[in-house]
């Protein structure tokens, strides 16, 4: 028999799949300000975050939401190279395929998207912008001067290296909105409705508030550490649920086993 641990497990596989999506105080706040930044005249507007604050499902939203209404597109992975990128952009504009071997005019480019002022107003997300370099960051903006072309850029930030503080960054982008790892609250949230939308009621009502800090405590808030975290909790709780079922409490979650779960994870040494 499948055990209801490996449907709880199974519910914190990193996704970015929207039926997943869960709103959560912070991801609603800074959808707002996506959406209201979009709405001004500005032409670059930087989404930034550490990795596995929610960027990309929160653009994934974005780019479901407003594609009701308007043109917008979003590039997932960076282009390996101009080429690529520019036949990419190619198609979005003329919803026409270039062949493989020819290059793109840039000056071309500009000149089409210039033509478009006034006709079309496309939005284009570029996710892991930390990827492109600053060449192709000057020629993106070049692109967005035509007015006729937004782009709202996805970056990483990381402990080693401030990419915003980069000057092709720096002097191109108007608006910054900011993704942080969750807060306490807002964890908590996404771990009992992540477990609900399964309905796993009885699992969600294990996990207490002082199981829920010890989590937050590991995890930092990240929800990819988080979904980790939980995914490594849930298989430990299915190993004893197999196994040895009478050393594990339904009613409540175990803090030895959230603990085996950091110690397996590396966030704390042996
Ligand atoms: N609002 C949310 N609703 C549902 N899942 C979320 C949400 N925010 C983050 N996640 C989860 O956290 C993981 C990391 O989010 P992601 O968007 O990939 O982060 P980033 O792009 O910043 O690295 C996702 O795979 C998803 O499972
Ligand atoms: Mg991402």
């Amino acid at each position: 028999m499948k055990s209801r641990y490996e449907t709880a497990k199974e519910a914190f596989i990193d996704s970015i799949d929207l039926d997943d999506y869960i709103e959560l105080d912070s991801s609603l706040a800074a959808y707002r300000q996506l959406e209201h930044s979009i709405s001004k005249p500005l032409k670059m507007i930087l989404l930034f975050g550490r990795p596995g604050t929610g960027k990309s499902i929160l653009l994934n939203r974005l780019q479901k939401k407003l594609g009701e209404t308007r043109e917008i597109h979003y590039l997932d992975t960076p282009a390996i190279n101009e080429k690529e990128f520019f036949h990419k952009f190619f198609k979005v504009l003329t919803h026409k395929t270039l062949p493989q071997n020819t290059e793109v005019n840039f000056s071309a480019l500009v000149n089409y998207c210039r033509n478009l002022r006034g006709k079309r107003e496309i939005i284009i997300i570029l996710d892991e912008a930390q990827m492109y370099g600053a060449e192709m960051m000057e020629k993106i903006r070049l692109l967005s001067d035509s007015r006729a072309v937004k782009f709202i850029v996805s970056l990483h930030k990381t402990d080693d290296e401030d990419v915003i503080a980069k000057e092709h960054f720096q002097s191109r982008i108007w608006e910054v909105i900011e993704l942080r790892n969750a807060t306490l609250k807002d964890q908590t949230a996404y771990i009992h409705k992540k477990l609900l939308k399964k309905n796993l009621f009885e699992i969600a009502n294990s996990i207490k508030d002082k199981h829920m800090k010890l989590i937050h405590k590991f995890t930092k808030g990240n929800y990819r550490e988080c979904n980790k975290m939980m995914f490594t909790i849930f298989e430990i709780c299915e190993y004893y649920d197999k196994n040895e079922p009478t050393k594990i409490s339904y009613d409540q979650l175990s803090k030895k086993i959230i603990e085996m779960a950091a110690l397996k994870l590396g966030y704390i040494d042996v």
